[in-house]
């Protein structure tokens, strides 16, 4: 992975500052800060879930601002909380991912169902994914 020049901003807030970065195959690689100073910012931009505004990056040979897919197809992201949305269902939520990575849309339905199968939760996952309120 490289990444040169990477600035990222929210509205005026500039909250990634010019980071280059370099980080070879097989290397383990930690990213530290305080609070605040836009490590989850740099590593949503790596992986896509965020658009390169300013710089170059680029992951397993492919440049994350023009080949986001390709990037996705590679990259395995485990975020410090889990990014489910609690309003949806389970199914919703597999939904939106099978979005995110081109599922054709024909092909959504079938291939959500069979995910959430391979996991075992076909049964829960019409449920709101979020904790469910005593009444
Ligand atoms: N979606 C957003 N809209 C506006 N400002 C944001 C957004 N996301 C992050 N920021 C701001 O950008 C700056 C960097 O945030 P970021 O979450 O990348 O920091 P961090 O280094 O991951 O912090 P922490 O150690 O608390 O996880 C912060 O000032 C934050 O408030
Ligand atoms: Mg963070």
């Amino acid at each position: 992975m490289v990444c040169r020049g990477l600035r990222h901003r929210f509205g005026d807030y500039v909250a990634v500052d010019g980071i280059d970065l370099r980080v070879t195959s097989g290397e383990v690689f930690g990213l530290l800060g305080p609070n605040g100073a836009g490590k989850t910012t740099t590593i949503r931009v790596l992986n896509t879930l965020l658009p390169v505004q300013e710089g170059v990056v680029t992951v397993l040979g492919h440049d994350v601002g023009r080949s986001a897919m390709a990037v996705r197809r590679l990259l395995g992201y485990v975020p410090q909380q889990l990014s489910i949305e609690a309003a949806l269902t389970g199914r919703e939520n597999v939904t939106w991912f099978a979005r995110l990575f081109d599922v054709p849309r024909r092909e959504r339905r079938a291939r959500v169902s069979d995910a959430l199968d391979a996991m075992g939760l076909s049964d829960t996952a019409d449920r709101l994914a979020g904790p469910t309120r005593a009444a």
